[in-house]
């Protein structure tokens, strides 16, 4: 038994910010933010949470899958943006689509959470616990973003992508998946200060709000270096060659990262599907948002391999293959 994708779906914001938007928010420019990021526009949530984008996503993945909620066994949610620790995202979804018999959890690997969901989903399927599951990847970004902060505000959007795996005959296809979190304090999104009997007065900066901080330069270098690493472990574990994949649907952060992996590994730009320019980084939502748009546009047809691949705070990263059916 293996798991495949049944069924795909996708909810962004109606609101837009383009980067000309941006330049009365910060010291930047249109022409910077497209040349060293791909990024025109990024969608940010008004009414949206992202749990509800995160329903939503769910409820069209479902429709296109054919399936019911209640057939459910499991929802997933990875995200690291969450309005809520408790009750989980997975189980707000659960209520608001009526999924009553799944088991609900959330995962949080920032950026890779989806590869890391997706995974997990495939693992349970092939131990033979779950016939269906949902992996819901969602983030309200635009909540965690500090828009006075250049480095990072251009970078960022909201949204959510889901798919419906479900069980099938034939092997399963083995994932690479890594954590170095010795180099966490790259890419952080730190909570409120613990405040215990015994901690002491808080001062002004611990209760001051959190937002993402990051060191592009050094995200940037590990993206571009571990990426095509993973690529390439996850081809030889799977016996599979270069000609062998249709499609690279990376964790849409960067163009430029995206173009890196695309000439260290030596495939062609076309094999590289991109939506930065109009979402941003939407972190754990970006791989089922643009796997949701490559369906629409029907590139996507039965028999074609695809590499997934993501990266992210953590650090962390992951490749996983599929085949389309
Ligand atoms: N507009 C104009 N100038 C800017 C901006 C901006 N928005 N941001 C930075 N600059 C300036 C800097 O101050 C610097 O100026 P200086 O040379 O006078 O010091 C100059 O531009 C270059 O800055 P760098 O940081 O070196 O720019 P770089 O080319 O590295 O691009 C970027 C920055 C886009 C953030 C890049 O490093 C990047 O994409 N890194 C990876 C980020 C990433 O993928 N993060 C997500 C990981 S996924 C997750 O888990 C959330």
């Amino acid at each position: 038994m293996t798991g495949i994708i049944k069924g795909t779906g996708a909810c962004v914001p109606r609101n837009t910010l383009d980067n000309r938007e941006l330049e009365k928010l910060v010291e930047t420019s249109d022409k910077w933010i497209q040349e060293r990021t791909g990024i025109q526009r990024r969608h940010i949530a008004a009414k949206d949470t992202a749990a509800s984008m995160a329903a939503k996503a769910a409820k069209e993945a479902l429709a296109q899958a054919k399936l019911k909620p209640e057939q459910m066994d499991m929802i997933l949610v990875s995200t690291m943006s969450s309005e809520e620790v408790m009750p989980s995202m997975a189980c707000r979804v659960q209520d608001e689509i009526g999924a009553f018999r799944a088991v609900c959890l959330d995962l949080n690997a920032a950026c890779s959470g989806f590869i890391m969901a997706y995974a997990t989903a495939c693992a349970y399927i092939e131990a033979g616990l779950f016939q269906n599951i949902l992996v819901i990847g969602s983030e309200c970004l635009s909540n965690v973003t500090d828009w006075s902060d250049r480095g990072t505000c251009i970078l960022f959007g909201d949204g959510a992508g889901a798919v419906v795996v479900t069980a099938a005959h034939g092997r399963g296809t083995i994932p690479v998946l890594g954590s170095d979190g010795t180099k966490g304090e790259a890419l952080t999104l730190k909570n409120r200060k613990n405040q215990t009997p015994f901690s002491g007065p808080l001062t002004k900066e611990d209760l001051s709000p959190c937002y993402i901080r990051m060191d592009g330069q050094t995200v940037f270098k590990f993206a571009a270096r571990k990426v095509p690493e993973a690529i390439e472990e996850v081809l030889l574990k799977n016996k599979l060659r270069k000609g062998d994949i249709k499609y690279y649907v990376l964790h849409q952060a960067n163009k430029r990262i995206v173009e890196a992996v695309a000439k260290r590994i030596g495939e062609p730009a076309y094999k590289f599907p991109m939506n930065i320019q109009e979402y941003g980084n939407t972190s754990s939502a970006s791989i089922p948002i643009l796997l949701w748009e490559m369906q629409k546009q029907n590139m996507l047809h039965p028999g074609d391999n695809l590499v997934l691949a993501g990266f992210g705070g953590g650090l962390t990263w992951g490749a996983v293959i599929i085949t389309w059916r």
